[in-house]
């Protein structure tokens, strides 16, 4: 678990939309930069690619986006995985064509103070739905599944890898998940691993919207995907 619960604690706040953070030419720029950056992960069972971001490639974006977050939640520190030279990372751009599962971006480093982690939709049809569940350990896939359970995940943590887990079905409640939820949103997940938990909050994406939550929120895809999504992630902490 984080170290520094309390201060952690007292930092987190509900998600919230910031609309029109982008122009529509803005969107565009941001576009053109994704096409432009060299794949860094091509993921043929998560259907996934990313692109990392890397300070200096796009001086005007990367201006852009330090300072609107900035106004939005105040100081903060980036911690997305940097450069092994240390070169900041600003963010990651994920184009999915199948959902992420549930789980939660606490980082790998317990003994920071994490603290937002901000969604910028670069295509207009996904939608991100926000548990009102939290975790404060490191990210973590939660999963009933038992192969992805022997994954060894001292392992995966001293990687930078998401630990596997099933705590979350210890956690919170013995309550079944919401069935017109599910029907709606989740289909992809096993009903049996959302045992427990209650939807917070869906967002719908929108193109020029910055999407703010908590990185103890538990969150996933929702099912309706549309062919294929691409969103830049970025992590914040104190
Ligand atoms: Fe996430």
């Amino acid at each position: 678990m984080h170290e520094n619960l309390n201060k952690i604690k007292n930092l987190e706040s509900s998600p919230r939309i910031v609309k029109n953070f982008l122009n529509s030419n803005e969107v565009e720029k941001f576009l053109e930069l994704y096409s432009k950056l060299p794949v860094t992960v091509n993921n043929l069972k998560q259907k996934v690619i990313k692109k990392r971001w890397i300070s200096g490639q796009g001086e005007e974006l990367e201006k852009i986006l330090r300072d609107r977050i900035k106004l939005e939640i105040g100081n903060f520190t980036m911690d997305n995985i940097n450069e092994k030279n240390g070169t900041e990372c600003l963010g990651l751009f994920q184009e999915s064509f199948s959902p992420i599962g549930l789980h939660v971006d606490g980082g790998f480093n317990l003994k920071d103070i994490i603290y937002k982690q901000t969604l910028l939709p670069l295509s207009n049809h996904g939608e991100t739905i926000i548990f009102k569940n939290r975790y404060h350990g490191p990210s973590t896939s939660f999963t009933n599944t038992e192969a992805d359970l022997k994954e060894n995940s001292a392992e995966n943590f001293k990687k930078g890898k998401n630990v596997r887990s099933s705590d979350h079905l210890k956690m919170y409640s013995n309550e079944p998940f919401d069935k017109n939820n599910y029907e709606k949103y989740l289909k992809h997940e096993d009903i049996n691993n959302l045992k427990g938990l209650e939807v917070e909050f869906v967002y719908k994406w929108n193109l020029g919207d910055l999407f703010i939550f908590d990185r103890t929120h538990l969150h996933c895809s929702s099912c309706n995907i549309d062919g294929e999504k691409i969103g830049l992630a970025v992590f914040t902490k104190k």
